[in-house]
């Protein structure tokens, strides 16, 4: 395998690029992480010559970076990498162009980028191999989503398998590319004091949450077929149950580590008709106000007046069926226009058989909470002594930050730097595997045909809220409550 890569991009115009693909890479170049990376290659369906390509690339990232991260020697060196080139997917001559291009480099390794629509994924990897650019130093990156339901990611998966193996596919899950998400391995993993209780005689349950404030305006009607179970759940919040459930891998290997993944994946119980009523909520936003502005319902917005079997909101309880989660349920929620954005992983333990404490409520378990987003941080939540002369020993809670927010902000990075980084390096830990992705879309048709053969209802919520008040019932009968 090559050493230095040529990374080329379809989707090189595109707002996934623009926004975070082309800054990430900047970063790179400036952190002094871009030595095994040549050159940039963008691509798009329109005629435009390198130089105007540059210039656009400059305003954007002079827009999306961070001021302070702006260095105009980093510029410099950056902008001679970039290069582009008009590829339309399914026209064969085009990418001779680019062909001539890759084949005039230093190099022979290649490492495709498509993020583009995966309805153009088979034809894109068929044609470059049909144009000779695909050789044994050649790797693709896969962006979401893949594929609508089993059958369609099967047939991606199919057509990318033609024309290049597994281990030089990468499938994107960015929020494996979180630094709190990998430090998920290093807590339970390196410390004794977690990993011994990382079981259902410790813990009661865990809850995962991705809050988003935004909408779906602006997403045309990709969205309307899709749904929040679909767009989310498939792939980041059972990514980030399965690296929280998990067995110790053998090694850090990639394929250890993705082996106890699918394992995961495979216990995780069916949900069909028989039990979709007791396990899952959908909701839908309404008219309301979030971070203070007035915003439309779903079916107000001119794209989806007529999506009215698709949900914005989706809260599930997960059952795994192992030794290690028997009885431990995994509630998982995700949804458009809540109350506010955010991602957490809570683990709640078992309260105590007994307590010497008079006011030792529900509420002071210990939880060990992983903040995702918008921060990244790790916090243990326990009690210790009410401080004072007055009353008996009394309870309160106290949380502790299990991580070093200083060294936190200065080695802040984006998922898409990671996740970058090891695709040029041929590092797949971080990308999905193949029966990952179609094991994780089986569980999620299941839910789906339930829902279909239930008639299962899409319950409002207010635009600002946290979802529709069945969400909190589905926890709620087994004695919890959401962490907010
Ligand atoms: N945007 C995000 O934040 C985000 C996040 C996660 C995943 N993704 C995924 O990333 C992919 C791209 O998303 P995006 O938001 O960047 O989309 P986008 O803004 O619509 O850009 C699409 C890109 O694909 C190119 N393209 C479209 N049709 C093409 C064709 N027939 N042949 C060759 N190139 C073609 C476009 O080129 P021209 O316009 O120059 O013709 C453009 O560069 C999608 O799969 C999306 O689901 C996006």
């Amino acid at each position: 395998m090559s050493e230095i890569v040529d990374l080329v991009i379809f989707g090189g115009t595109g707002d996934l690029s623009t926004r975070k693909l082309l800054p990430a890479l900047y970063q790179l170049q400036r952190h002094n992480l871009a030595n095994r990376l040549n050159r940039i290659i963008a691509t798009g369906r329109g005629e435009m010559e390198t130089e105007a390509f540059r210039r656009e690339a400059r305003a954007n990232l002079e827009k999306y970076l961070p001021h302070e991260n702006w260095d105009e020697s980093v510029w410099e060196a950056f902008r001679e990498r970039l290069e582009y080139v008009k590829v339309d997917a399914d026209k064969a001559d085009d990418y001779q162009q680019l062909a001539q291009l890759l084949t005039a480099g230093n190099t022979s390794g290649r490492l495709y980028y498509l993020a583009t629509l995966p309805s153009l994924y088979g034809e894109i990897c068929q044609q470059l191999q049909d144009a000779g650019v695909v050789n044994d130093d050649s790797r693709v990156v896969l962006e979401k989503p893949l594929g609508h339901d089993l059958q369609s990611c099967r047939a991606i998966n199919q057509q990318v398998g033609r024309v290049f193996d597994e281990e030089a596919t990468f499938r994107i899950d960015h929020y494996l590319g979180k630094e709190t998400v990998q430090n998920l391995l290093a807590l339970r993993f390196g410390n004794q004091l977690f990993h011994p209780m990382w079981n259902n005689t410790f813990i009661s349950s865990v809850q995962i949450t991705v809050a988003e404030e935004i909408g779906v305006a602006g997403r045309g009607s990709y969205y309307a077929d899709t749904g929040a179970l679909r767009d989310m759940v498939q792939n980041h919040l059972l990514q980030v149950l399965s690296l929280v459930a998990m067995e110790p891998p053998a090694t850090l290997k990639a394929t250890d580590i993705r082996d106890e993944k699918m394992k995961v994946l495979r216990c995780l119980e069916p949900i069909t008709a028989d039990n979709v009523k007791e396990c899952t909520v959908r909701g839908r936003y309404t008219a309301g106000a979030v971070a203070g502005k007035a915003v439309k319902g779903f079916l107000e917005e001119d794209a989806f007046h007529d999506a009215d079997n698709t949900e914005t909101f989706v809260a599930l309880k997960a059952s795994i069926n192992n030794w290690r989660w028997a009885g431990v349920p995994f509630y998982l929620r995700t949804g458009k226009r809540l109350s506010r954005r955010y991602s957490e992983i809570v683990i709640e333990y078992r309260q105590q058989s007994f307590s010497l404490f008079a006011n030792d409520p529900q509420e002071l378990t210990n939880k060990l909470v992983i903040h995702l987003q918008p921060e990244e941080s790790i916090s243990l939540h326990t009690v210790n002594k009410k401080p004072g002369l007055t009353n008996k020993l009394r309870l309160q809670p106290v949380e502790l930050h299990l991580t070093d927010e200083s060294q936190n902000r200065q080695d802040s990075y984006d998922a898409y730097e990671r996740l970058l980084l090891d695709a040029i390096h041929g590092d797949q830990t971080l990308f999905m595997r193949r029966d990952e992705v179609e094991t994780a879309w089986r569980w999620i048709d299941s839910i789906i045909e339930a829902w279909d053969e239930n008639g299962t209802a899409i319950k409002s919520y207010n635009a600002g809220t946290m979802g529709p008040n069945a969400a909190t019932a589905l926890i709620a009968v087994d004695g919890r409550s959401w962490h907010e």
